[in-house]
């Protein structure tokens, strides 16, 4: 693949705007934290602060782990992101993180689903702090990811624009590609 100087692929836009974002002492979520690939981007941005990984799979919260194994501000959830942790309390997380689909080399039959995906993100919203952010790589390449991208925008395009700003940027000569979607709340 040829290389760019921004518009690499999703992810690599997406890190940009984590960047820019998140300081230090913040509190970030990786909601599909899978084999931590995004997580270790994440985990040196908030070293003062928080990271919470939440996978429904074993196999993926162990992998992370390995991987993440230096990090000591990271805390693992195993279980579903339709609802998050009960001691997460409202507007406290900087960015919250969703790369949907199936695990990379792993089990394709555990994917991400419309339902849970739109239940999360509709807690997420208020998880956020003033000037949060969340981030959402979609993968209509399959049919559940084509019908979760669609519901997300459905959903997201209805956000009061007074209190979100929301963009979906696509990928329009790249065949199959992801998209990014970002949920900004405003400051005040
Ligand atoms: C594309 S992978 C994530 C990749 C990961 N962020 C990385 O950097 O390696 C999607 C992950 O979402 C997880 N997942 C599926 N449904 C979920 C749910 N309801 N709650 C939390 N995680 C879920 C899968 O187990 C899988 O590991």
């Amino acid at each position: 693949m040829a290389n760019f100087t921004f518009l690499n692929s999703p992810i690599h836009v997406a890190h940009h705007f984590w960047k820019l974002i998140v300081e230090t002492t913040d509190h970030v979520i990786d909601a599909t934290l899978g084999n931590g690939q995004d997580a270790l981007f994440l985990a040196p941005l908030c070293t003062r602060g928080k990271l919470t990984g939440i996978d429904v799979q074993e196999q993926a919260i162990s992998s992370a782990q390995e991987i993440l194994k230096e990090y000591y501000h990271i805390e693992y959830v195993l279980g579903s992101h339709a609802t998050f942790p009960n001691h997460l309390t409202p507007e406290t997380i900087k960015l919250i993180v969703y790369n949907l689909g199936y695990l990379p080399r792993g089990d394709k039959t555990i994917v991400t689903q419309t339902s849970s995906t739109l239940e999360s993100v509709q807690n997420a919203l208020s998880l956020l702090t003033p000037g949060g952010m969340i981030s959402i790589t979609c993968y209509s390449g399959h049919e559940e990811g084509a019908n979760e991208e669609k519901a997300l925008l459905e959903f997201s395009r209805r956000l009061n624009p007074r209190q979100w700003s929301v963009s979906h940027q696509q990928w329009l000569n790249r065949h199959r590609c992801p998209s990014l979607l970002l949920i900004s709340k405003c400051l005040s």
